[in-house]
């Protein structure tokens, strides 16, 4: 099914205290502008946890199915990552949070 980048926007709600998706600056969470198709671990200045370097230089890259597995279950899929977030149940809302959040990636 396809993602309403509208109700995605609402979604983000979820993550816009650690999180800002329309430009660089990093908060609790690093940015989210530019994530498709990026190492996680990667994003400059932030200081993340050793797992999640780790984990991008294992060859986790962010994309629809990366991304979709991590937000179900941040910490099963990064195991000892530090972002503090239990992670999204329902699938539709993750499409729809994926589709706003592409919309930041060029
Ligand atoms: C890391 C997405 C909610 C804090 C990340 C990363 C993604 C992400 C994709 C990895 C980024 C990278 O590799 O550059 C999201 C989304 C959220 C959300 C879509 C909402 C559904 C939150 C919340 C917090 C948070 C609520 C704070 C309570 C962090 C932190 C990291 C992180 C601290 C770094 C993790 C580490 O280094 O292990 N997030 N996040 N996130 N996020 Fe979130």
């Amino acid at each position: 099914q396809e993602g309403d980048a509208t109700a995605g926007a609402t979604v983000f709600k979820k993550c816009a205290t650690c999180h800002i998706v329309d430009s660089d600056t990093n908060k609790v969470g690093p940015s989210l502008n530019g994530l498709f198709g990026r190492k996680a671990g990667t994003h400059p200045d932030f200081a993340y946890s050793a797992s999640m370097k780790e984990a991008g230089d294992g060859g986790l890259v962010w994309d629809e199915a990366t991304l979709r597995d991590y937000l179900h279950n941040p910490r099963v899929k990064v195991k000892g990552t530090k972002m503090a977030f239990v992670g999204l149940k329902d699938d539709q809302e993750i499409t729809n949070l994926i589709a706003y959040l592409k919309q930041y990636s060029k």
